[in-house]
């Protein structure tokens, strides 16, 4: 199926307005491209009727969708309140000094795309970091240099 196809089906469970399926839509074009890239954007407009100003606009408001290409793997940092008082900004630090980038890069061999992120829901257990999207709890600053060697594939991950 197309993503305009894809697209029509999610837009037509909101009738009286299709910018209503701008989340869903948002998602489907991520799902099949990596990123939205501004051709990525304007299809889910064109598919919406919509502007692909709005569709960036509602793009640019959430963590989840991502406006740059990003790396084979997606490392988040959480540096909210519980995260920040237990070490965060070190765990970012020490994510930067592994990887030769800083925040919201990507490392220089494409492997690995670094951001902060806001509270993940999982405050008892700070530091969270998400490995694409697996959750990492009470990581320290000196816990990064494993988790960097598993996703250079220096070692085999474990899959958590
Ligand atoms: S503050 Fe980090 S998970 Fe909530």
């Amino acid at each position: 199926m197309s993503l305009y196809d894809a697209i029509q089906e999610v837009r037509a469970i909101y009738p009286e307005d299709s910018e209503s399926a701008v989340l869903p839509a948002l998602r489907l074009a991520q799902g099949e491209y990596g990123w939205l890239s501004p051709d990525a954007l304007r299809e889910v407009a064109d598919a919406l009727e919509t502007t692909p100003a709005y569709c960036k606009s509602v793009a640019s408001f959430y963590d989840q969708f991502h406006l740059a290409p990003i790396g084979e793997h997606l490392v988040e940092v959480c540096t909210n309140v519980s995260c920040a008082v237990v070490g965060a900004q070190r765990v970012v630090e020490a994510f930067e000094g592994e990887l030769g980038c800083h925040a919201g890069e990507t490392s220089a061999d494409g492997k690995v795309t670094l951001r902060t992120v806001e509270c993940l829901g999982g405050c008892g257990w700070a530091t969270i970091v998400a490995v694409d999207h697996h959750y990492r709890t009470h990581v320290k600053a000196d816990d990064v240099p494993a988790i960097v060697q598993e996703l250079q594939g220096v070692v085999e991950t474990h899959g958590d």
